[in-house]
């Protein structure tokens, strides 16, 4: 995809990328693709903002190339050191070995590690400046938005805020890398919940304390390393991240994620019962198969909604793994303080509801409920559970 200027003489230069199967190894992106966003200054000094995974190395360079000599790059600023964003280090390294490298002193660190790079590398301090000349760009450390070496390059001319992963999300480019230009918004904010529930999640609370520090910046163009550009309305995609981030600390949405898991179709006769009983009150609800829906599409349902309720069959007198999976991650993305119920069918003997509440135990989540059945449900078991599911969800509508 070719460069397109976002102001005079500061460029997007990324690369689109439509064959990744796995972010990070893990979530799913093959269906919507994901975009590694680098941005060009060229001033009196040639900054580069950001780079790219290591794919398409060619394009990328000649990306910079059209606009610039690469060997005439003065500096590489690397908001962050994970390999999507600096898989072509080394070789642009090699290309144009003037280029000072730029970074907080953990990035520094982590290069030597990561890519045996050690020279022609800087420091920089929280709030320290660099003048291009024209351009004056300013450097705020944002640790943990994603890994610890985090940073955000803030040019003041434009106000434009480079925010690496932060107001990020999955979904490459349809053509339009802005958000006014765009017909299909939303979709870029649903592969961002996705990508913040994925990805950003357990650092929440560095995510609101780096939105506190930016605050007093006038901010006219968001310019993450992933996704849109928002130059229209840069406020929406800070304040839905301020909104994500408070997740976790509670308040999240009255709705009611239903995730469940069925061996031979008992569970999930049930869970229809339940799920009759939840909507015959009006609250939101989504429902999963655990053993078929990805995590990364349950995952943010769990993250922006106040109640689970979980429908699992105890197996070989344990919980039904793939819901051991879900609620492990649970743990790991911190979605801490739901309410849940549980209900699931066993054939000899319980098991799963034990499991459970040891899965659920750090996570503080609030029980508010629970039945087991053996076998196949009766009549008098599915009204039983329809009445546990309106139950629930009214208890999660009346929520203070
Ligand atoms: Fe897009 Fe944390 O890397």
């Amino acid at each position: 995809m070719k460069d397109v200027e976002i102001a005079r003489n500061v460029s997007w230069i990324g690369v689109n990328d439509r064959t990744t199967d796995l972010f990070e190894g893990v979530w799913p992106i093959h269906d919507v693709g994901v975009t590694y966003n680098s941005y060009l200054i060229v001033d009196r000094k040639k900054a580069v903002i950001d780079l790219s995974k290591a794919m398409k190395t060619d394009e990328y360079l000649g990306q910079i190339g059209r606009s610039v000599p690469i060997q005439d790059i003065d500096y590489l600023i690397l908001n962050h050191m994970e390999p999507d964003h600096t898989g072509v280090l080394k070789t642009l390294r090699a290309v144009s070995p003037r280029a000072t490298i730029l970074g907080t002193p953990k990035l520094v660190a982590m290069l030597k590690s990561w890519y045996g790079i050690t020279e022609n590398v800087r420091e920089v301090a929280d709030g320290e400046s660099l003048e291009l000349e024209e351009r004056t760009l300013r450097f705020f450390h944002a640790p943990f938005v994603h890994w610890p070496e985090t940073m955000v390059t803030y040019e003041e001319k434009d106000g434009i805020l480079f925010s690496c992963d932060a107001f990020g999300g999955y979904g490459a480019f349809r053509g339009a890398i802005f958000d006014d230009q765009c017909p299909d918004k939303e979709f870029y904010l649903r592969e961002s919940l996705r990508y913040y529930a994925n990805i950003v999640a357990k650092f929440s609370s560095n995510v609101l304390r780096a939105i506190d520090k930016l605050s007093g910046l006038s901010i006219r163009v968001v310019a993450p390393s992933h996704g849109l550009v928002w130059r229209k309305e840069p406020g929406l995609i800070v304040e839905l991240y301020r909104r994500w981030a408070g997740y976790a600390s509670g308040a999240p949405e009255k709705g009611v994620t239903l995730v469940y898991g069925s061996m031979y179709g008992n569970t999930e006769k049930m869970m229809n019962a339940v799920a009759q009983g939840i909507s015959s009150t009006g609250v939101e609800l989504e429902i999963f198969d655990v053993a078929r829906a990805h995590p990364s599409y349950v995952l943010p349902s769990l993250w922006t909604r106040a109640g689970v309720m979980i429908g699992a069959p105890t197996y070989e007198t344990n919980l039904f793994p793939p819901m051991e999976y879900v609620l492990h991650l649970c743990g790991l993305k911190k979605i801490h303080s739901r309410r849940y119920a549980m209900f699931g069918s066993y054939g000899w003997s319980g098991g799963a509801f034990k499991h459970t509440a040891e899965n659920v135990e750090p996570l503080h989540w609030q029980l508010d409920g629970s039945f087991e059945f053996v076998g196949a449900p009766s009549d008098e078991d599915l009204a039983k559970g329809e009445e546990f599911g309106r139950a629930f969800a009214t208890g999660i509508k009346e929520m203070h």
